[in-house]
């Protein structure tokens, strides 16, 4: 059996070596050399089918191209098809990311489940008990699932080859590993391999693959840049652990927008899609609590209502603690700055703590003038009165600024019965006859003055 031929290459400037090491001599970055095929045998991963001989395509006109009327796979799950973009694309590679326990392989068990395709499910984390005891619990009867746990990709291939699935997930592409490859499961050379090999399969057949990918300490996907450069989709399920709601977004979508997202929540028997996120994140309180301020904020394309939570206490120590959760802890020094020497509100020597109800976390500067007047509520410890939200940006000099999709935010707050929101003096707007009282502000005294007089 003839041998594949690898060799190292530096991921930075691409010298190629003989044998690894450490730093490479061309651009001296270290840890950068990694192994690579070559040349692969002449047996190949995923033989193309005699049957389905490639095409050589020919250069079209634009208005040549003949249009075939666009074929998405129907996953079932509202949330998922929308952060699609309509459905699985038959061919597509989707990668879906997350830090680990956020729920990716309970989500793609569960919509594998009850997909009405057949789907293929390869896990090289857990046993095929493990699963069956999580597919109980998520939805007991699937006819269509089949599982499979393996990590070598010549033998998925061949399982496929004899099930024929008209989807694959992967559980994770970090598990598997390529006969080609020497190194181990989990490195660079290996992910690109195996991935290389996947993405010959789906688009030589025109089955969708989708893998899950681990993620890195810092939030990127684990592996090479390029991993997300092969994909035609990247997703991001975030959330934190600790909470019940979780938010898939797209970061990369070759057959739509990345500006939608889906949100569900975690139960005990597997996600529960969201429809209505702005009711569930706002705590339906009827005494009126100082410190509490609700934001009309626009997370992709949809609208939501969030609360956010402030308290401000007289330091224990000398040096006064700001905490944030869920929001940027530099914006919140920022916006204390402005509130001392644009509005003289002397919060210097005190303690702030600032909280997003739900877990989530916001970085939509359009929330700005909710959190000063959660501040300011808590700090006087006078409630805001029911049925006020905001939705404006605040500037360095104290200024309220206008913020994006900002009639969309005022819809989103009179739907759920809020009866005033405070907007931006320099917003444009064109909304007619609505029910809503819309206050325009221009600085932060105009809105501290009408919230506490
Ligand atoms: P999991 O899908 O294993 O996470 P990942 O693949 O991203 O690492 O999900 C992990 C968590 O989800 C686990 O801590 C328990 C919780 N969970 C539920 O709360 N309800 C359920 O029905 C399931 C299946 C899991
Ligand atoms: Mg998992």
């Amino acid at each position: 059996m003839a041998k594949t031929k690898t060799a190292f290459f530096c991921q930075n400037c691409g010298t190629q070596y003989a044998k690894w090491v450490g730093q490479c001599s061309a651009c001296k970055e270290w840890n950068t050399v990694v192994e690579e095929v070559v040349q692969k045998e002449e047996k190949q991963s995923w033989k193309t089918p005699s049957s389905t001989k490639r095409k050589i395509s020919k250069p079209l006109r634009v208005n040549e191209i003949p249009i075939d009327k666009e074929i998405r796979l129907n996953t079932i799950d509202l949330e998922f098809n929308r952060v699609l973009g309509g459905g699985l694309v038959p061919g597509a590679l989707v990668l879906l990311g997350g830090e680990p326990g956020v729920g990716k392989s309970t989500l793609l068990l569960q919509i594998a489940l009850k997909l009405p395709y057949k789907t293929l499910y390869v896990s090289g984390e857990e046993s095929q008990k493990q699963i069956k005891m999580r597919a109980d619990r998520i939805h007991p009867h699937s006819e269509n699932c089949l599982i499979l746990t393996e990590t070598k990709t010549q033998n998925i291939f061949q399982q496929i080859e004899s099930t024929e699935p008209d989807i694959v997930v992967i559980d994770s592409i970090q598990t598997l590993h390529s006969d080609y490859i020497e190194s181990a499961a989990g490195s660079i050379s290996q992910i690109r391999e195996c991935t290389a090999e996947l993405i010959k399969f789906a688009k030589e057949t025109n089955t969708p693959v989708i893998l899950i990918g681990h993620i890195t300490k810092d939030g990127s996907i684990a592996g090479p840049k390029i991993l997300e450069h092969m994909v035609d989709t990247v997703l991001q399920f975030e959330g934190d652990r600790n909470y019940v709601y979780r938010i898939l977004r797209a970061l990369k979508n070759r057959f739509g927008s990345t500006a939608e997202l889906g949100i569900y929540e975690m139960q005990g028997g597997g996600l529960r899609q969201v429809n209505n996120p702005s009711e569930i994140l706002i705590s339906k309180n009827d005494e009126g609590l100082s410190g509490t301020a609700i934001a009309s904020t626009v997370e992709g394309m949809r609208p939501l209502m969030i609360e956010i939570q402030a308290l401000v206490s007289t330091a224990v120590y000398g040096t006064p603690q700001r905490s944030t959760t869920g929001y940027n802890a530099k914006r919140l020094n920022m916006l204390l700055a402005v509130l001392e020497k644009r509005a003289g509100f002397k919060l210097g020597a005190k303690d702030v703590f600032l909280n997003i109800t739900g877990g989530i976390s916001v970085d939509d500067p359009a929330i700005d003038l909710a959190v000063i007047a959660a501040i300011l509520s808590s700090n006087e410890d006078i409630p805001i009165e029911k049925g006020v939200c905001f939705a404006a940006e605040v500037g360095l000099a104290g200024e309220i600024r206008p913020v994006q999709r900002v009639e969309q935010r005022i819809l989103e707050a009179e739907k759920l019965g809020f009866n005033t929101i405070y907007v931006s003096k320099n917003n444009k707007l064109s909304l007619k006859n609505s029910k809503i009282r819309i206050e325009l502000a221009s600085k932060i005294e105009d809105v501290v003055q009408a919230l506490f007089g």
